[in-house]
Order: structure tokens, then C-alpha cells, then sequence
């Protein structure tokens, strides 16, 4: 059986709307079989229902336990058959019953070479504001394995750009954007090809046969 993917997107979705452009050729190895967000107005649902994918508002705040909202989102993924989650600026941390079921099955993207500039409150615009106040010449996207803690599991891939003398947060956003576009679909293709491996916990790549 080939990746079924759910993307959990909180706002825009361009890094959503890239994987599923990524992935059109080749569906039968990986596919996005539904999108989550947390925000109704988010963008992402709006592109997942132009394309005609199964878009679905999930919130805490339609329900009246956090319990009963994790039930909804295992339901969900449970009824389309996910075996990949992909957090495309998903701006929610993913509660710990989720992750202990699909374990080393969750991956995020990040906007800066994580460790540097992850955790709590690190996110959008933010991140890039701290790289550039921080005077590093580089930063880039991460794609890691999503544990208990925010930005802190272990690392798959990073792309680097350098962060140029004139920078704003969002000419640097820009520049990380790009990076993303093609980092995400890399490590997607990686996981649909059986190429990662976590093997006490570390992440091994296996080269291309
Ligand atoms: C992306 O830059 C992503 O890395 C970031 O939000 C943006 C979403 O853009 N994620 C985080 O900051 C998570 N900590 P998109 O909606 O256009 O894909």
C-alpha cells in the first residue's frame, strides 16, 4: 500500500498546495487523502477543496472535552487509512495520544535550521524576525520527526539559504519558502520509498539504490 498523507495546515497552504503538485505524477506511492485544520478560514482548506481532496475543520473548540476532540482527529485518520501526518503550518502542538499512535509517522516542517530558533512561540514571521535580530548568516527549513516536545524531534533533512545584510523577516520568510517547497516533497518522496529508517530513535537515510 502506498503513503496515505494528512496534512494538517493552520493558514495559507503553500507548502501543502507544493507536496500535492509533488505528488500527482506518482499516486499510487504517496498521496494526500485529506486536510485538517484547525482554522476554518485557513487557505489550505480552500486550495484542499478547489482540488476536490476531503477538507475538514477540527477544533478544540467544537468540542466540549480536549479527550473528545483527540477521539474526532484519530477517527478521522483512522476512517481515510493515514500511515504519514504531514504538519504544513500546522500552529497547533498535536497531543501526545496522536503521536504515540502514529509514532515516528508525523513529520514537520520548520522555517530556520532547527536547533536554533524552535519551540514555543516560534513560528511564521517570528522565527525570521529572531534569525535576523539573532545577525546569523544562514537559516533555512527543517523537516523533523514530530515527538512530544515542540521542534524537537529528530531531524531528517535540512536546506540552508543565506540570510543577505539587508533582510527583512519577510524578504528572509521568502527566501526559507522556496527551501521549504522543495525540502518537504524530498523527504515525502524519501518516506514513500521506504527510505527512512528510526532505529533506536535515530534517523537513517538509506542511499538511493
Ligand atoms: C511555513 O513557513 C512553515 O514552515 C511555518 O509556517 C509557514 C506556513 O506556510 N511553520 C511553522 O512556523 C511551524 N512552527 P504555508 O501555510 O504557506 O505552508
Amino acid at each position: 500500500m502506498g503513503l496515505k498523507i494528512a496534512v494538517f495546515a493552520s493558514g495559507r497552504g503553500s507548502n501543502f498546495q507544493s507536496l500535492y503538485n509533488a505528488l500527482r505524477e506518482d499516486a499510487e506511492k504517496a498521496r494526500i487523502v485529506v486536510v485538517i485544520s484547525n482554522n476554518s478560514d485557513a487557505g489550505a482548506l480552500a486550495v484542499a477543496r478547489s482540488l476536490h481532496l476531503p477538507a475538514i475543520h477540527l477544533s478544540q473548540k467544537q468540542y466540549s472535552s480536549h479527550a473528545e476532540f483527540v477521539e474526532a482527529v484519530l477517527q478521522t485518520l483512522e476512517s481515510f487509512q493515514v500511515n504519514l501526518i504531514v504538519l504544513a503550518g500546522y500552529m497547533k502542538k498535536i497531543d501526545a495520544a496522536i503521536i504515540g499512535k502514529y509514532r515516528n509517522r508525523i513529520i514537520n516542517i520548520h522555517p530556520a535550521l532547527l536547533p536554533a530558533f524552535g519551540g514555543q512561540g516560534m513560528y511564521g514571521i517570528h522565527v525570521h524576525e529572531a534569525v535576523i535580530a539573532s545577525g546569523a548568516r544562514a537559516s533555512g527549513a527543517t523537516v523533523h520527526i514530530v515527538d512530544e516536545e515542540f521542534d524537537h524531534g529528530k531531524i531528517i533533512l535540512q536546506e540552508t539559504v543565506p540570510v543577505e545584510p539587508n533582510d527583512t523577516p519577510e524578504i528572509l520568510a521568502e527566501r526559507v519558502l522556496k527551501a521549504e517547497h522543495k525540502l518537504l516533497p524530498r523527504v515525502v518522496r524519501l518516506f514513500a520509498e521506504n527510505k527512512i529508517e528510526i532505529i533506536n530513535g535515530e534517523v537513517h537515510i538509506r542511499k538511493p539504490d
